[in-house]
Parts: C-alpha cells; structure tokens; sequence
C-alpha cells in the first residue's frame, strides 16, 4: 500500500469514530437525563407514598368542596384556635381563616403540601392567621386547640378518640369529616354520604384528673 493510500484510509477512519463518540456522548447525556428525572420524581413521589407505609394508611385525600363547606357550618359562632390534623393542601385550615376568622394550623407530614399550603395562605390573604408544620399528628398535643378538625380514616378513628379524651379541653370541640368517632355521640351532623361532618365536645364525665400521659401516642406510632 502506497503511503498516500494509508494516509487515505487513516483520515477515513479518523471521520467513521467521530459520530460513534458523538452518538456514545448524546447517549450518556440521555441517560443521565433520565436518571436525574427518576430520582427527582421520586424525590417528589416519596412523601406522597410515606404515609402508605406507616401502621395506619392516611392517604393525601383533599376535602371536596361540599365537605369544606360542612366543616365551615360545624365551626360557626366557635372562637380561638382550630388545628386540622393531616391538613392536605390546607384547605380547610385557609376556609376557616377566611370564613368563620379563625386562626388555624395546619399539621401534615408532607412537606410539599405543607409549602404549598403556606402558599396558598399567602395568595388568599390570609397567611398571617395561619400556620403550617411539617410534623406528626399522633405526636401534637391537641389541648391548645379549641377547634380539632380531622378527615382521617376508619381505622385510625379509635386511636384519634382516646387521644381526644385525654388531650382536647372541656370547651374543645372536634369536626370529624367522612368518618365519625366510634363511640362519642355529635352534638350535630351536616351533610350526607363522603361529605358529611360530625361535630362533638368532648365527653363531660371524663375528668381531666383521669387523663394518661401524652407520651403514650408518640411510643405507638
Ligand atoms: C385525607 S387527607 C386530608 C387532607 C385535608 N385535611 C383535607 O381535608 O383536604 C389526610 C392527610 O393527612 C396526612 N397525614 C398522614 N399521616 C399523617 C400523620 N401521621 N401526621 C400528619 N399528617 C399525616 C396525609 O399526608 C394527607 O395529606
């Protein structure tokens, strides 16, 4: 082979192994690209799912709009602060605040709707009487709050009651949505079917000498 005809073939394979390194590189930009993407989606997904995985499963379920006006109904004429355990995208907690001037905190384990619940304050004008916090519900002492305001599920529902019984204040009251308390009787129901709302006060013949210590709730969850 003549030397001109090596130096030929040299620059033809010097030309083929570009777009084969270009086409390597698009290919590891891809890759990363949707590595990134998976693990920010799954970033994001996590505290959506958190809740799945825990001994009771409360899921993110928003209240509807007939359900949100129910808990306004069963909050009227009441004062001081109102607390909504597992406040979602902090709904309920922003209605109250607008609708019957309540001061209201939101508590809620996801972080995304906590932040997005505090936005939501801030667009309705409202942010400076109320709060949001990323915490554990089982784990908040509720004898703050005059105004308890749960949409949780059946299956947490006797857990919750006890709790009530030892924390929540003789002038407290209670707004449960969609699933009512096993064993205490509403003083007044709104609503029917997924939306409707008991409301309660706290059992007169429970004296607050009787109550067990708040410990108890944050060893069981
Ligand atoms: C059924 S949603 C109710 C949302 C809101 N209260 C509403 O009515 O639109 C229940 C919420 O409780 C939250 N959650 C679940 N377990 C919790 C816990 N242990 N402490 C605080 N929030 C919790 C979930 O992330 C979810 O947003």
């Amino acid at each position: 082979m003549s030397t001109v005809e090596s130096q030929l073939l040299q620059q033809i394979s010097v030309t083929e192994e570009k777009p084969q390194h270009s086409k390597r590189n698009v290919g590891l930009v891809l890759v990363g690209l949707t590595g990134g993407a998976a693990i920010g989606l799954s970033i994001i997904a996590a505290p959506f799912v958190a809740p799945a995985l825990r001994k009771v499963c409360l899921p993110y379920v928003p209240a509807t709009t007939q359900q949100v006006n129910n808990v306004l109904r069963a909050l009227k004429g009441r004062t001081g602060t109102l607390v909504d355990l597992g406040s979602g995208d902090g709904r309920i907690v922003v209605a109250a605040a607008k609708a019957a001037k309540l001061s209201g905190v939101g508590v809620e384990l996801n972080p995304w709707l906590v932040w997005y619940s505090r936005w939501l304050a801030w667009r309705k004008g409202v942010s400076s009487s109320t709060s949001f916090m990323t915490h554990d519900l089982w784990k908040l002492n509720l004898q703050q709050y005059k105004n308890v305001v749960i949409f949780g599920v059946e299956e947490m529902m006797p857990d919750l009651e006890s709790k009530l019984l030892q924390e929540l204040t003789a002038d407290g009251c209670v707004v449960a949505c969609r699933f009512p308390l096993p064993t205490w009787q509403p003083i007044a129901v709104f609503g029917e079917g997924i939306d409707t709302v008991w409301l309660y006060r706290r059992p007169n013949d429970y004296a607050v000498d009787k109550r067990k210590d708040h410990e108890s709730f944050v060893d069981n969850r």
